[in-house]
């Protein structure tokens, strides 16, 4: 595959299906994931598969995604209304909106530009049309996690302030609807 950045990606998502969730326990325990995205003990697999199977519901506040270079799955995409999340609300201080989170779950693919296109493309196709009375979008991150901070302001996301959660340091970061195009 071609990953140079001046040259078309074949980028798609998919909505997760039970199939991923094997593939996506898979993931969830590495160890690039558990630094930041995923840093609770992972549950048993009858856990996290039950935890999942809810999320796949029409009606789950949180709609799933996989990510696909080509045909290779390469990583995972959530989007959701913060208005949805009220504890969530709290914590980030912000009331409207929808937020991402997001890891690409095959270390390969890691650093290569993936994680800021995976950002653009899904605001553009996914997120923003799923939710169209929604007018801006959130992201934060841990403070040290310099990747996925450098590729959310690649995409197009800005830094907002600082919190904590539990203790550490994180930033929120948004984007406007209004002014937003695919700039990756
Ligand atoms: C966060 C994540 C999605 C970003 O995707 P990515 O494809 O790796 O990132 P990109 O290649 O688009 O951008 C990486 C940026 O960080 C920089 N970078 C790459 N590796 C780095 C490293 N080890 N330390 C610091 N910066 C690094 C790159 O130079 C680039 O920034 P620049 O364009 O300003 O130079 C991906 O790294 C990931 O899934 N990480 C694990 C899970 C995670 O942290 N998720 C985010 C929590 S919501």
């Amino acid at each position: 595959m071609d990953l140079h950045p001046a040259h078309p990606r074949n980028l798609a998502f998919a909505p997760l299906s039970e199939e991923d969730l094997p593939l996506l326990y898979t993931w969830l325990r590495k160890p690039h994931i558990r630094e930041f995205y995923h840093q609770k003990t992972v549950p048993p697999w009858e856990e996290m598969r039950a935890d999942y199977l809810r999320r796949l519901h029409p009606l789950w506040p949180t709609r799933c995604f996989l990510a696909r270079a080509g045909t290779a799955a390469i990583g995972y995409i959530q989007v959701y209304r913060v208005s949805d999340y009220p504890e969530y609300a709290a914590l980030i201080g912000e009331s409207h909106g929808i937020s991402l989170d997001l890891f690409i779950g095959e270390p390969e693919f890691l650093g290569k530009g993936w994680g800021r296109l995976i950002l653009s493309q899904f605001l553009h196709d996914i997120a923003f049309p799923l939710f169209p009375e929604e007018q801006v979008s959130w992201i934060y991150h841990d403070a040290r996690n310099r990747r996925a901070r450098h590729a959310s302001m690649a995409a197009g996301f800005q830094p907002v302030r600082s919190f904590h959660e539990e203790g550490d340091l994180k930033e929120l970061f948004f984007l406007h609807r209004a002014g937003f195009s695919r700039n990756v």
